[in-house]
């Protein structure tokens, strides 16, 4: 028994990044600086405006380069919010296109399955009935590469804070 607690204990704990500090950096300056003229929020936003173009966000409409528009002084950002926004659409273009491709045949929509069936417990994101921690049964399920796990995570953590703030 001991030995066994002594095993669990060295399995390293990957800490996913508590939802306050998230919310402190690009998605708070989304939701403050262009939140009142667009969606409230930088995911419905990019899903609904922009698209990726060689891994890159563009325009769905005019296909027109994001970082070069809000250079032009769009939303009147400085170069370093333009770079953390711009990584931001990205960043949630590239998990979208992820769980369409690996994980909604079986789980549905990415936001409804967040929101009934996941949660935060102490700082981790868990199942919401099966108590389960999200990122290691990632290790094993659903056919992702290690580098894409964080990357899903992070889909997850966005779509509960999305719903813990509506
Ligand atoms: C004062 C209101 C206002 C603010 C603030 C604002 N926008 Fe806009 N934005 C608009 C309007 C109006 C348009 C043109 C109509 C449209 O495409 O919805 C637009 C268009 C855009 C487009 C082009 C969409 C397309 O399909 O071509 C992007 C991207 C964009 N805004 C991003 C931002 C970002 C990022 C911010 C925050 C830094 C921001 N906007 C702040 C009003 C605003
Ligand atoms: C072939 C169908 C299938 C695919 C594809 C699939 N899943 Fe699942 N997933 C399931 C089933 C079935 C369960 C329930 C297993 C259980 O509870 O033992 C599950 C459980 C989960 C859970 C745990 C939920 C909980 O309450 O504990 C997560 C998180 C999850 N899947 C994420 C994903 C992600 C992310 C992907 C894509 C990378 C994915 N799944 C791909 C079928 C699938």
């Amino acid at each position: 028994m001991k030995l066994l607690a002594a095993l669990f204990l060295a399995i390293p704990v990957i800490v996913l990044p508590a939802t306050g500090t998230l919310a402190d950096n690009p998605h708070q300056l989304f939701e403050t600086r262009c939140g009142r003229c667009h969606d409230m929020h930088a995911g419905p936003f990019a899903r609904k405006k922009l698209e990726l173009k060689n891994g890159e966000a563009v325009s769905a409409r005019s296909n027109n380069d994001i970082r070069r528009y809000l250079e032009w002084g769009h939303g009147k950002l400085t170069d370093a919010e333009i770079s953390q926004i711009v990584l931001l659409f990205e960043e949630i273009l590239r998990s979208d296109g992820l769980f369409a491709q690996k994980c909604a045949i079986c789980h549905g929509r990415g936001y409804t399955f967040a929101r009934n069936d996941l949660t935060y417990r102490d700082g981790k994101l868990v199942g919401r009935y099966s108590g389960r921690d999200i990122n290691a049964f990632l290790a094993w399920h659903g056919r992702l590469e290690s580098y894409e796990i964080a990357t899903i995570t992070g889909l997850f953590v966005r779509q509960l804070e999305y719903s813990d703030s509506k």
